[in-house]
């Protein structure tokens, strides 16, 4: 049966309460026709981050990336902005750059045109455009608005915001402002001095499994105990609670982290500015729809996701230091060892998401279910991709405080983590 994937219908069983609730369907991780929808629907339509303010620098950087199948790149201009812009040559559509770098100004590798860091389109050479001195008085009378004209052919600018260290676009410029998006996600972190974070080391990942079992794998701590023994001992699963405001994010949290001699995660000096709680914790915050970030105390690692193809995602394991975390002797070899310390647990899910996409294969799979204690953030997050792909812009609400009961079981503070 041909499913129609911008239909609430469709995903009538998703939609029941996470007790009750099926899975999504499972051509959303498999079908092509699906994909090329989802990337309409949510990649064209969402804050997508790109990056970090880091790779920009300084007046002149610059990096390409990609959104919903679009090229474009990032840029801080001469006057210290971070813009975005479509990749491409008003010209007659070159690529305008091919690499990462530090630029004066943006000349076209087809022509040479030249445009300056804000966009503005400066030198187009043996091209006059609107120079007319040797043409007919009536010539120009006549013609005169399909002239050219530079300030018609600056680059196409893409909306940019930018939240703490990360860099988002949105495709779309009709959307909600980046502050609706995350809701009351920078209120809640409002301590962590995230616009200071270093991107300290970045490895990119080709995954054989589709995006969204990606970010699915990383908001449920269910798989914990059985793929990743070591993390566990840190980050124990009897201590993980919902951390969950309203806005386009899935969070939770470790609290407090366990002390563990054999792990390298506690070796850099702590963030500034942290209240005693968030000294001892961690938050797992998913922002739809693909980043994921691992916040500890002294340290943020990211799985940065662009998904390729519906059983591909390009990904990139970030790690990102504060300057006053760093200032150790040995900080470079502690850095790499927490490096080596979460790829090691990133790999465990790799594989793990791998054989999902293998298992996901099969027709007679109606899609499964949600262990509600430990998946309720997948549930979320398969609600926020529905909203998108049938035309709804919701952004959900979080949890009531008074629902919050893993924290008061453990007599925990929620003053000191809920701002
Ligand atoms: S396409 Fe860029 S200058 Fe011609
Ligand atoms: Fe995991």
């Amino acid at each position: 049966m041909h499913l129609d994937y911008t239909h609430e219908d469709t995903y009538r069983h998703t939609r029941e309460h996470v007790s009750l609730a099926r899975t999504l369907v499972p051509d959303a991780y498999r079908s092509q026709e699906f994909f090329k929808i989802e990337q309409d629907k949510v990649f064209s339509k969402s804050w997508v981050c790109v990056g970090y303010t880091d790779q920009v620098r300084e007046q002149g950087c610059a990096f390409t990336t990609q959104v919903a199948g679009q090229p474009i790149f990032v840029i801080r201009d001469k006057k210290n902005t971070i813009r975005a812009f479509y990749n491409v040559c008003r010209h007659r559509g070159s690529q305008l750059i091919e690499k990462a770098g530090q630029y004066n100004t943006l000349r076209c590798p087809y022509h040479s045109w030249v445009y300056d860091t804000c966009g503005d389109l400066l030198v187009t050479p043996l091209f006059k455009g609107h120079d007319l001195e040797e043409r007919e008085a009536e010539f120009y009378t006549e013609h005169s608005q399909k002239l050219f004209c530079k300030d018609d052919y600056g680059l196409l600018a893409v909306r940019v915001w930018i939240w703490g260290c990360f860099i988002f676009v949105n495709l779309d410029g009709q959307a909600c402002s980046l502050m609706d998006w995350l809701g009351d996600l920078p209120q809640r972190l409002a301590r962590y001095p995230l616009e200071e974070m270093r991107l300290s080391k970045r490895v990119p990942y080709s995954v054989k499994a589709n995006w969204k079992l990606i970010a699915e794998n990383f908001i449920e701590y269910y798989h914990l105990p059985t793929i990743h023994p070591e993390l566990v001992k840190v980050s124990k699963v009897n201590l993980h609670y919902r951390y969950q405001g309203a806005g386009m994010y899935m969070g939770f949290c470790t609290s407090p982290l366990t002390k563990d001699s054999t792990s390298p995660l506690d070796r850099l000096a702590p963030m500034p500015g942290l209240n005693a709680t968030e000294g001892e914790s961690a938050m797992w915050i998913h922002i739809f729809p693909n980043i994921s970030l691992f916040l500890l105390p002294n340290h943020l690692f990211t799985l940065l996701l662009n998904p390729q193809a519906p059983d591909g995602t390009l990904e990139y394991a970030d790690l990102l230091v504060h300057p006053e975390s760093s200032q150790i002797p040995d900080c470079q070899s502690q850095i790499d060892g927490i490096f080596q310390y979460w790829d090691r647990v990133n790999r465990q899910d790799f594989e793990a998401v791998q054989r999902v996409q293998l298992g996901i294969a099969t027709q007679a799979y109606p899609g499964g279910r949600m262990c509600e204690r430990f998946e309720e953030p997948i549930h979320r997050f398969q609600n926020m991709l529905i909203d998108r792909m049938v035309g709804k812009n919701r952004i959900p609400q979080g949890d009531q405080e008074t629902h919050d009961f893993y924290f008061l079981s453990q007599n925990l503070k929620m003053d000191t983590l809920h701002v």
